[in-house]
Order: structure tokens, then C-alpha cells, then sequence
């Protein structure tokens, strides 16, 4: 967490003041982000970061020396690309303006030098054949089934500069057979992070079904090629009189075209490595082979074939025809011949009006929405799309609107449209809003299937439904929306039986939005009957999950003037109460909240966490003289004035330096061990013994401290704990073979005999671990005992 977060907001008065004096700078930095940099609302990430480039070049306080307002000027557009690039902080920014941005440290107070926006800025933003993937693309596009190369860089680093120009070349040559990629690792530092991304550049294959391989060969073209065409797993048949008729015919049984080379004598005909790439391109949709005519002669003589040629021959086709239906390629270049192929083969099936709804109500389908021939939703590519997907079991299909106007309305499309069915109802579908192109589409359509998010509209809108639903209010254009709907697809499979999903999308549904009162994009909220909940927490299904989590089955108690004093101030001896007293205003208020509910997940039954809005009992704060938020109060046990608290002064406000805080307030049930004690309890009692070997100066063991205390509660009982100081009795953890701090060790009681000082290494320092992994051993230990009994009997 950064230290910024444990700023308090000041009381009433002082914000008073704080308000006045934020109005007044802003009347004079009200010029919007988006018009500093020249862009629209609408612009994607990679869109402003190529705006700010220009910007940025033509600014820069390097080439305008003489310009002494050079340096605030640029301070102005790059605060402004700082926050515009970063999507938590654009959504801030849009929904309450600079205000919004007021807890944040500065953002953009340094910047680069000239030379770091010309050369270091973004590879590949502007390559049409290198891919740059961001965060949000980044799994769909990996997990669509094609055959990725991918390079991960840094753009400060120099090789990876080195490298462009081959990348590039490299990706034209491969153009239609593999995706080739990148990842700015300046940008997207997180999904480097996670794809272990330790040097750059770093060269990885993604291919469906094995794990990612890392390039480790000279960054030359050639072996980047040869590198890559291992993966390409499509063969190419040699055909000769023995296999030829039962090859063709096979393949033609399942609708399927051939592409032969014929090679004559002396004359080029398509090299091996083209051959194979051919057929690693046209995978799945034409066989591909070839033929020595030298040594097949009758063969190619019955096909009237008398010089080197390529030639497709689609299914059904009668051979000995004189070349009816058969297409000739003169090319010898892989991408001619394929782009060519692609052309010729049939399209995706036409469907009409009046079969629409029947084959989409009981089928998985993605069909194309257009209005006459859209050329973006004709690439030839897309012919792959049925094959593709015929493991999700999708069908895929095309309908145009301009046959069925009224079709296409009630979906509420004005514009061409990819729609995904999901086989459950003319209503249960999900409207694409990617890119068009054939790896967004597949990862789209996989994911969409096999989830349970639906596109809403007014008819579906679920405001009063019986069941609890998550609306995501959002707009296609906006990046961060983008990013979420995978999230949000990933998270309905999980409670899909709690919890449905839907999005609806602002720009066409513009009256529901502003009913709900929507400001800003997205907005995720959850309608439960009467009750409205808005989600504010990270765009990550984890924490979608957890939000959904925490209001089935609430961890924090909502204290109110009504229970305080019966819950907190009448507690029970053995009771703890941690209170969060809070504004929802208040934006340090707002951060604590999520990691608040999670530390009261993780001290359940040990400790009680409760919060106070003080905002709505502003009376019973101040009674408790409660003077900035959040303030963090812990009422402890065994008190005889109940009034005395303890303020929580920690600079981190995250869930664990709070449950480590909170828990080293439970009352020591472990005890502490001396040798004697030692000796006469844990090596000769008839107990088991845990026990917890630390050192007074060691940080690590006084964090751990509390976590054992949990361990002791949860085998209270069954195991006794106990601790023992390492620096007062060094000789013993010595003869324990104790080598750091902290150590846990387990002492069973076995029968009568002596145990030994070195006892068993218990190797976690998780409570849950340490208590399952002893009450594993324990179970063990009294069924041996329980077995030895019977024996003696
Ligand atoms: C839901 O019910 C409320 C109150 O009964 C009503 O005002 C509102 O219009 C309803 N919303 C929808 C979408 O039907
Ligand atoms: C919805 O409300 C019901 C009844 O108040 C409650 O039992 C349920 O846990 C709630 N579900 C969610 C997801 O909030």
C-alpha cells in the first residue's frame, strides 16, 4: 500500500475550508484532460499514449529552451497522459473531474528526456503485422486455439531495440500462420510480472494444449522461422499411387477440398517449408499435399498435369474432368496462394429471417449482424471461425439486417453486430464489443458460451427480479469496460447459482442509465430486491467474487446507534471488538473498506469487527469523540472500564497488517516454556506439545506470534502450545536443532516413553496450514495408540 493511503480525512470545518481552496485552483486548471491531449473520450489507451507521443515531442522543455513556461506546459499534458493511461484513475477522473484525483500522490511530476519519447516509447504501436497486446487482451488472445509468438520488452531497453526491425520482418513473414506479438512491459508491468518476465527482450510461444516455450536462439529471421515452424503441427501428404484415390476420397467424405503441388522435373515447384506453411494456414479447412510427377508419372499424366503447378481441387470434384472446378495457383509465395484459397472457398451460412429464431433458441451460435456486404465482417479469415469453434460446439452464421430490419431492432442494433447465442433462448446472448478480428472473436465467443453474462435491454432489465443481479452499466468505447467484461464472465461461472449477470450499455439504453444515475463507466452494481449495491472495489473477478461474497454472508457487523452499546460497550469478558468508525465520503475511508472486510473474514470467531457510518450516526460519533475517519478502535478483553479503547496507530491499512494488529490483542493461551518446564511437561507429560522457538529481536517471529495464538485456540484441547526464547535459553534450542527463528515444532505424545527434544519440524507459518498438518498427525498418532491397545488385549 502506498503510504498515501493512511492520510485521514479531517473533520467537517477543515474540509470546509479544503473544499474553498480546491474550487479556486480549479478555475484555473479547468482545461480537461482529454483536450490537453486532443482526444476523445472514447480514445483507447494505445490511442492517447500515440496522442501524447506528438504532444510530447513537439513540447518537450529540451526543444524549447526558450520557452520559459516550456516546463509547466509539459507538466500540464504529461499529469494529464499519467492519469489517462492508468485505467483506475482515468475512471476517477471521470466521474468527479480533479477532484477525484485529490488522494492520489502527484501523478506526473517527473518526467523523461526528449530522447526517451522519440526512441523508448512503445515499439510497436504503429506495426500493422506485430500485435501489441495490453492487460485486457492478453488471455483471450493466447486461449483463442492459434499459434502465438510473442515478445515481451521493455522499451528502455537497448536490445530490445536491436531487435525491432527483425521482429518485424519476422512477423511479415509468418503473416496468416502465427500471430506474432508484443507486450510493452513498461506499460503493462503487472502481466509481465505474472508471466515471470525476469530479462527482456523475453520470446515466448503460446500454443493451446502445452506450456509457454521460451526462445533461446540467435534473434536472426531464419531462426526465428525454423524455431516457429516446429509448432506448426499441420502435415503435408506425400501422395503417390498407392495413397492417392483413398486420400482424396476420405477427404472429400467430410467436405473437405485438396491443395496439391505437383513437382515436375527441373522445374521450381513450392519448397517444403512453403508447403508446410500452406498447410498450417489452411488448417482444418483444405488438405494439402503433394506430388513427384518424375516419379508418378501415369498419375500426373491421367491429371493432365505436364509441368510444375499447384492446384486445388474442391470436395466432390470428378478428377478425370479436365480440370472443371479446378483451381490453378501460379504463385510460389505461401501468403498469395493462401490469400487466393481463402477468396475461393464458400462463405459462413446465410441464415433468414424466418429460421433465425429456431436454430438460435436450442443451438450455440455466432452469427454476424450486417447490412449489406460490411467489409470489415468479410474478412476471408473468418471462414476458419466454424472450425474454431466446432469444439465449443458453435455454430456460425450470418444474417443481414437489411432482409429483417425488425430482427435486428430487437436486439437493439443500429450498426453491424457480432452476436453470441448461447443455445439457452432467443434472450440468452451476449453482444461483441472487441475488436473484429478472427483471435478476438474466438476468444470471445469461448468465453461468452461457456458463461452466464447476458446483454440486457429494457424487456430483460432485472431491477425487480426475484433473484439478485449484477449490472455492469457500461460503454463499448471505454478501455476499463473493456477490460472488466472478461472479469465478469469469468466471475458468473463461479455464482452463477447465487447471483446472475448482465450488462447493459449506456450509449443505446440512455434512459435506463440515467434513471439509475449513472456517472461514469463502468459501473457495477447489485440489485437485490429492494437493495442496491454499488461495487467499488478493483475490476477483477477475485474481488467481484469476494464484494458478492461479503453480502451473502456479511464479516463485518454494522453497528448503529441502536446495538453499540448492547454489542460493544456491554460486551462479554472474553469478547473483542475492532471498530472502524467512517464517513463514505472520505476516500482513505473508501480504500480501507474492502481490506476492512477482509481481515474480518480471516479473525472470524476470534475477534468481532464492526463499523460505524458516521455520517448517518454523526451523534453516537461524537459521543464517542471520534475525530477523523477512519478511525480504527480496539476494545479489548478483560476490561473493567468499558469505555477503553485502543486506537489503531499503523501507517498500513491493508488486511494484514490490521489482523496482526487485532490479533495480538487475544489473551496468551500459550504458555511460556523453560527448560525445566520443558522437560517436565512436553518431554515427559502425557500431552502433545506444539511449540514456538523466537528470539525477542526477530520481526518475522513478532508478526508470527499472533498467528499462533490462532493456532492455539483452534487446538485448545487437543494440543498444548507453548513458546520458548531462544536468547534466555539458547543450550535448548540448540540440542533442538532449532537454525531459524521462528520454528515450530510438534511433540506428540506417543505412550509412555520419553520424547526426544528435537521433535518434528513443522514447516508453515500459516495458522490454517500448522492446524490441519497437527491435526492430521494427531489423528494418526491416537488410531496407532488405539491399535497398540488392542494388541496387548
Ligand atoms: C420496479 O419496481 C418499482 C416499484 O415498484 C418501479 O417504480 C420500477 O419502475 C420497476 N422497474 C422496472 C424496470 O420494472
Ligand atoms: C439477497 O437478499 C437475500 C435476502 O435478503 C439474502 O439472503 C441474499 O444473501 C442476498 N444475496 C446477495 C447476493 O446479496
Amino acid at each position: 500500500m502506498e503510504p498515501s493511503s493512511a492520510q485521514n480525512c479531517i473533520l467537517k470545518r477543515q474540509v470546509f475550508y479544503l473544499i474553498v481552496l480546491s474550487l479556486a485552483v480549479l478555475v484555473y486548471m479547468d482545461e480537461d484532460y482529454y483536450s490537453l491531449l486532443s482526444v476523445s473520450r472514447a480514445s483507447s489507451t494505445r490511442e492517447i499514449r500515440q496522442a501524447f507521443k506528438k504532444l510530447a515531442l513537439k513540447l518537450h522543455p529540451d526543444k524549447n529552451k526558450n520557452d520559459p513556461d516550456a516546463h509547466d506546459k509539459f507538466l500540464k499534458i504529461n499529469r494529464a497522459y499519467e492519469v489517462l493511461k492508468d485505467d483506475d484513475l482515468r475512471k476517477k477522473y471521470d466521474k468527479y473531474g480533479e477532484k477525484g484525483l485529490e488522494d492520489q500522490q502527484q501523478q506526473g511530476g517527473r518526467y523523461e528526456s526528449w530522447h526517451y519519447y522519440r526512441y523508448d516509447f512503445g515499439i510497436y504501436d504503429d506495426d500493422p503485422e506485430v500485435i501489441t497486446l495490453d492487460r485486457g487482451e492478453f488471455d483471450g488472445a493466447i486461449n483463442s486455439g492459434e499459434l502465438w509468438f510473442i515478445n515481451f520488452y521493455s522499451p528502455r531497453c537497448s536490445h530490445c531495440h536491436d531487435l525491432a526491425p527483425t521482429w518485424r520482418e519476422f512477423a511479415k513473414e509468418m503473416d496468416g500462420l502465427i500471430r506474432v506479438g508484443a507486450v510493452n512491459c513498461g506499460d503493462d508491468r503487472m502481466l509481465c510480472r505474472s508471466r515471470g518476465i525476469n530479462s527482456y527482450p523475453s520470446l515466448y510461444i503460446f500454443k493451446a494444449g502445452i506450456s509457454p516455450v521460451k526462445y533461446f536462439g540467435d534473434r536472426v529471421t531464419n531462426n526465428l522461422v525454423n524455431f516457429a515452424m516446429n509448432y506448426v503441427t499441420s502435415s503435408v501428404t506425400e501422395l503417390w499411387a498407392g495413397n492417392f484415390r483413398s486420400s482424396i476420397e476420405n477427404s472429400f467424405a467430410s467436405g473437405v477440398g485438396w491443395l496439391i503441388t505437383f513437382c515436375a522435373d527441373s522445374e521450381d515447384c513450392l519448397s517444403s517449408q512453403t508447403r508446410l506453411k500452406l498447410a498450417g494456414m489452411l488448417d482444418g479447412l483444405v488438405s494439402v499435399g503433394w506430388m513427384d510427377c518424375s516419379i508418378q508419372a501415369d498419375l500426373c499424366e491421367n491429371l493432365e498435369i505436364s509441368s510444375s503447378t499447384t492446384a486445388y481441387f474442391p470436395p466432390g470434384v470428378a478428377l478425370a474432368n479436365k480440370h472443371k472446378d479446378v483451381l490453378f495457383f501460379s504463385s510460389l509465395d505461401a501468403k498469395d496462394i493462401y490469400m487466393e484459397m481463402m477468396e475461393h472457398l464458400p462463405d459462413l451460412e446465410m441464415l433468414s429471417p424466418d429460421s433465425l429464431k429456431d436454430r438460435l433458441i436450442y443451438h450455440r451460435w455466432l452469427v454476424f449482424f450486417s447490412y449489406g456486404i460490411d467489409e470489415q465482417f468479410y474478412q476471408p479469415e473468418f471462414k476458419k471461425l466454424p472450425n474454431l469453434l466446432r469444439g465449443d460446439d458453435v455454430q456460425v452464421g450470418r444474417f443481414d439486417c437489411q432482409s429483417s430490419p425488425s430482427t435486428c431492432k430487437s436486439f437493439y442494433i443500429k450498426k453491424p453486430s457480432v452476436i453470441a447465442f448461447k443455445g439457452k433462448g432467443i434472450d440468452y446472448y451476449e453482444i461483441h464489443h472487441g475488436k473484429v478480428n478472427l483471435y478476438d472473436l474466438v476468444a470471445f465467443t469461448k468465453e461468452s458460451v461457456n458463461s452466464h453474462v447476458v446483454t440486457l435491454g429494457p424487456e430483460n432489465f432485472p431491477e425487480n427480479d426475484s433473484q439478485p443481479w449484477l449490472v455492469d452499466f457500461f460503454a463499448p468505447w471505454c478501455p476499463p469496460c473493456k477490460a472488466l467484461l472478461p472479469e465478469l464472465r469469468k466471475a458468473s461461472k463461479r455464482v452463477f447459482s447465487h447471483v446472475r449477470f448482465g450488462t447493459l450499455d449506456c450509449t443505446i439504453h440512455e434512459g435506463l442509465c440515467n434513471m439509475h444515475n449513472i456517472r461514469a463507466y463502468p459501473t457495477t452494481v447489485i440489485f437485490n430486491q429492494s437493495n442496491i449495491h454499488e461495487y467499488g472495489g478493483h475490476h477483477t473477478a477475485e474481488e467481484i467474487l469476494e464484494f458478492i461474497e461479503d453480502l451473502r454472508h456479511p464479516s463485518v457487523v454494522t453497528l448503529t446507534q441502536a446495538n453499540f452499546k448492547e454489542l460493544v460497550k456491554e460486551r462479554s469478558r472474553d469478547e473483542i471488538w475492532v471498530v472502524d468508525y467512517y464517513a463514505p465520503w472520505c476516500g482513505p475511508c473508501q480504500a480501507l473498506m474492502p481490506e476492512w472486510k477482509r481481515m474480518a473474514r480471516h479473525v472470524s470467531g476470534l475477534i468481532n469487527v464492526g463499523s460505524v457510518d458516521c455520517q448517518k450516526y454523526s451523534s453516537l460519533c461524537s459521543k464517542e469523540y471520534v475525530n477523523s475517519y477512519p478511525e480504527i478502535r480496539l476494545y479489548p478483553a478483560n476490561r473493567d472500564n468499558p469505555n477503553y479503547y485502543i486506537a489503531y496507530s499503523g501507517w498500513q491499512r491493508d488486511a494484514y497488517s490490521l489482523k496482526t494488529w487485532a490479533l495480538s490483542y487475544l489473551p496468551q493461551l500459550t504458555a511460556s516454556l523453560t527448560p525445566e518446564t520443558i522437560d517436565e511437561k512436553v518431554l515427559s507429560g502425557k500431552d502433545h506439545w506444539l511449540i514456538d522457538f523466537y528470539a525477542p529481536w526477530c520481526g518475522p517471529c513478532r508478526s508470527f506470534a499472533p498467528e499462533f495464538e490462532v493456532v492455539a485456540r483452534h487446538l485448545k484441547g487437543k494440543v498444548k502450545t507453548g513458546k520458548v526464547d531462544c536468547e534466555a535459553f539458547g543450550h535448548i534450542c540448540q540440542r533442538a536443532g532449532i537454525r531459524g527463528y521462528p520454528t515450530v515444532k510438534f511433540y506428540p505424545y506417543e505412550g509412555s516413553k520419553r520424547r526426544n527434544i528435537e521433535g518434528e519440524l513443522v514447516n508453515s507459518r500459516d495458522a490454517n496450514d500448522i492446524v490441519k498438518m497437527v491435526t492430521a498427525r494427531v489423528g494418526f498418532i491416537t488410531s496407532q495408540l488405539k491399535a497398540h491397545q488392542k494388541d496387548e488385549l
